[in-house]
């Protein structure tokens, strides 16, 4: 017993017992002990200078205490003063303030709000901060520094980049979460604000060790009934659980709340009564929470109300509620994302991508200086590609915040693994070149540009009840990023991820390597099999935003426009003949998009309206890229599930298991945009593949050409989302069955059946070969992963099971067997066969031909 229990513990080095990722990357696993070695010298107590228990920095204390126990295997005491006796080696944690009184001065001139001062000097440890979350976040960044064994002396000031570095939930009172892929709210539920906040005050923590300083729990497009005294009650026990972490809280309006909550005739923003009922819900709000951040409001927008209603400008919006929050010290983030979404698609002209400018451009200046327009980071709506907005180089009087999203809405929705910090990077680190000088878009939403005292970062994350949070643990590292990124955006996007696969998943070199190679390559991936050259994630925008559905773009008044004809492909928005969108930008950035030999082969569709022959700079015709590039991407997406399977007994069991279920997932489903995507533009624009794989499928058997009893062939919507546009499928409630002889020569193959997973049941499939038994499984995706649903058979439900090495001789008869359940018919589209010896030779030569059927 005793050995076999010796055994484990060493295998389990570095493991958290029963790890669900509740902890995210602050999980203090003990260091490996080679590592815990370079502790030459590890403090004897830790010294916290405050002992209120909801003080930031006493929870500082109580972090520290518990990360150096997890990490070195020692529990050091806490002293609060008056207790404190001169210790040689304490880790020492306090505002600059407290310490300066009991210690004398200490002159950290460069520290500014919420930053911190570290110091680690032959194990002596102390940690000011500017205010008590500073000095809780400097405890985060020792802690962090020690889980990834870096005991090295240290003397750091660590100042924030920009004031304002808050979250955004889409949380909804029911407990839904709009673009949320991780069950249900952790804030609100039937309407209330939940009972039991542990997970709120354990989602504090992680943001916290960020840095991130406020969040709104609610969604943008918000319920008057959060201004009830119930709920107003029900958001200061939010904001009791979060204070402790410095994590401030506010909320998101609905600009009806006098009419729809109050009984007022108006929401007219002029209207004195109007005025009078904000500005008491206001005091009533502060009342409860004195610490308010303030108010986030979407207005005029998809249509929520606005001021517009009444002839009134969005900065009178803006400006009441700045009046009602400002003796407060409190700030209104106005989101700057109205537009028509009725818009009339058949005028070239027009242009949702400009409407930010449109709308807010001319408003420059009549902002009162606690509002802070909050700018999604391109001119449409987190697609995979965007420009940076014009609009961030257009209000300059204005205080702003750019607006990331953590949610993969239109990324795969967290079934498909996409580390979006490169992207957030470019963005960033974009230079508009306002009058003529560098403009990077950081340096204005810090609000150095142009000279302005707030702004920042506003992340939607909608983190939900599921213990791994954003529902895949991979998809941790968008969040840990973004924290980081809103801290000092100059970091490097794979140095954060090292750190976020260090703190969560430990130290094993290959485990490091493996995660780094998937995650940087997943971002070009996804762009590849999604939208290449700036046309947006070819999403069906009209339902989930998850699978294909290119053609939904068009021809509705949303304006995700990609004019796609059967000859020409892209949005016009040069000056000369189109929307006019480029020169929206400064004269030199505007110059570059409005030529087309000027912008980037990644941006062209974004800006020109063009043939599918036009030839990029990269030599290829636009649709020869397209082809290509969705089969490398989809190429690549193969690549993850066995680069992860090889890190078996090197992650704990629950996490590595999750993983690789939805990494399997997102190669099946990368196979379903790739063949989407290339069949629609092949079928609109008759252009034939130079590679001869598009509609080309010689290694697959169409279900409709198998012999069918039960199963009835049927079209799906879009088309395109069946190979050869047909599919087969049971009634409801029905049996059916496929049944091939297979013609293929003998060998070993992956064999991967393609078919519908949709909601409400969740049907019963057999595949066999020759009567024996290969595989059996069940549409219960819905059960394993959360990303939006359909009910239809369509890109969004289209998905493919893998079974891999399975012997076969010509001549061999294979059979599937589908049960409907409940609404789910059971349905198949394909079967493909991939030989084992092929593809690895294949493989070898280009990864772009790893998987071709
Ligand atoms: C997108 C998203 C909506 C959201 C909106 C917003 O359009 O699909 O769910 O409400 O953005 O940011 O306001």
């Amino acid at each position: 017993m005793w050995i076999r229990h010796g055994i484990l513990l060493a295998f389990s080095a570095g493991f958290v017992a029963g790890e669900n990722g509740l902890n995210g990357w602050l999980r203090y696993a003990s260091l490996p002990e080679a590592q815990r070695q370079q502790a030459t010298s590890i403090p004897s107590v830790i010294v916290a200078l405050n002992s209120t228990a909801t003080s930031p920095v006493y929870v500082a204390a109580q972090e520290l205490q518990a990360g150096i126990e997890g990490v070195l295997g020692v529990k050091l005491q806490v002293l609060h003063e008056p207790e404190i006796t001169a210790s040689s080696l304490s880790v020492l944690v306090g505002t600059v303030a407290a310490y300066t009184s009991k210690h004398g001065a200490r002159n950290i001139s460069s520290l500014i709000a919420d930053g911190y001062w570290l110091s680690v000097k032959a194990g002596s440890v102390i940690i000011l901060g500017q205010n008590e979350r500073g000095a809780l976040y400097g405890a985060f960044e020792y802690l962090s520094r020690i889980s990834q064994g870096n005991f090295a002396d240290v003397d750091v000031v660590s100042n924030p980049d920009a004031p304002i570095r808050w979250v955004n939930q889409w949380d909804n009172l029911e407990g839904t979460i709009e673009r949320g892929y991780a069950g249900p709210s952790i804030f609100f539920s039937d309407g209330l604000v939940v009972k039991n906040l542990t997970r709120v005050s354990q989602y504090a923590r992680l943001l916290a060790s960020l840095g991130i300083n406020a969040i709104i729990p609610n969604n943008v497009n918000a319920n008057p009934n959060l201004l009830t005294a119930e709920n107003i009650e029900g958001l200061g026990r939010i904001a009791d659980t979060m204070r402790p972490y410095g994590v401030q809280v506010g909320i998101s309006l609905n600009f009806a709340s006098p009419e729809r909550l109050g009984g007022l005739k108006t929401f007219d923003p002029l209207d004195i009564m109007v005025v009078k009922w904000w500005t008491e819900k206001t005091e009533a709000l502060y009342k409860r929470v004195p610490d308010l951040a303030g108010y986030l409001v979407k207005a005029n927008s998809e249509g929520q109300p606005g001021p517009l209603t009444y002839n009134r400008t969005l900065a009178d919006a803006a400006n009441l509620f700045a009046r009602a929050v400002q003796p407060f010290g409190g700030i209104v983030m106005f989101r700057a994302f109205v537009y028509n979404h009725l818009a009339d698609w058949t005028v070239w002209e027009a242009d949702r991508a400009n409407a930010a400018v449109e709308f807010f451009k001319h408003l420059d200046g009549k902002f009162l200086d606690n509002v802070v327009v909050q700018i999604k980071y391109g001119p449409i709506d987190f697609q995979v590609r965007e420009p940076a907005s014009p609009l961030f180089a257009n209000i300059p009087l204005t205080n702003t915040a750019i607006e990331l999203q953590i949610t993969q809405e239109y990324l795969g929705q967290q079934s498909h693994l996409v580390y979006i910090a490169p992207l957030w990077k470019e963005i960033l680190d974009f230079d508009l070149k306002v009058d003529g000088k560098p403009s990077a878009v950081r340096d204005i939403v810090a609000g150095r540009r142009f000279n302005k005292k707030l702004g920042g970062y506003a992340g939607v994350v909608n983190v939900g009840t599921n213990t791994s949070w954003l529902g895949s643990h991979l998809a941790m590292s968008n969040l840990y990023a973004y924290g980081r990124l809103a801290w000092n955006p100059k970091q490097d996007a794979q140095a954060l991820l090292q750190d976020w696969i260090r703190l969560s998943f430990g130290h094993d070199r290959s485990v490091l390597d493996t995660i780094t190679k998937i995650s940087m390559e997943s971002w070009p991936a996804y762009e590849n099999y999604s939208g290449n050259l700036g046309i947006q994630t070819l999403t069906d925008i009209l339902y989930t935003h998850f699978g294909p559905g290119p053609a939904s773009q068009d021809n509705n008044g949303w304006g995700q426009w990609t004019r796609a004809t059967n000859t020409h492909i892209g949005m016009d928005r040069t000056m000369s003949n189109g929307t006019g969108n480029a020169g929206q930008y400064p004269p030199e950035v505007a110059k570059a998009y409005d030529n087309i030999e000027t912008t980037p082969d990644n941006l062209v569709l974004w800006f020109h309206h063009v043939p599918y022959t036009h030839r990029l700079h990269s030599g290829k015709t636009v649709i020869q890229h397209f082809y290509d590039a969705h089969y490398k991407g989809a190429a690549t997406a193969q690549t993850f599930a066995p680069a992860w399977e090889s890190l078996r007994g090197k992650v704990d069991a629950q996490r590595f298991d999750e993983v690789l279920f939805r990494l399997r997932y997102q190669a099946g489903h990368s196979i379903v945009w790739r063949d989407s995507i290339c069949s629609f533009y092949h079928n609109l624009s008759g252009i034939p593949d130079e590679a001869k794989r598009v509609g080309n499928h010689p290694w697959r058997i169409q279900a409709e050409a198998m012999a069918l009893t039960g199963f009835k062939p049927t079209g799906v919507t879009p088309p395109e989302a069946a190979s050869n546009f047909t599919a087969v499928a049971t009634v409801k409630n029905g049996t059916g069955e496929a049944v091939a002889t297979l013609n293929f020569p003998d060998g070993t193959y992956d064999i991967a059946i393609a078919y519908y997973d949709i909601v409400g049941g969740r049907a019963h499939y057999g595949a066999f070969i020759n009567e024996d038994p290969l595989l059996e499984w069940y549409g219960d995706l819905e059960d394993r992963l959360g990303h939006a649903f359909s009910e239809k058979l369509d890109g969004h439900s289209a998905t493919r099971v893998t079974i891999t090495n399975v012997g076969i001789k010509k001549g061999d008869v294979l059979k599937i067997i589908g049960l409907a359940n409940g609404n789910e018919t059971a349905s198949l589209d394909y079967v493909a066969f991939s030989r084992r010896e092929l593809l690895i030779r294949k493989s070898l030569r280009t990864y772009s031909l790893f998987i071709t059927t």
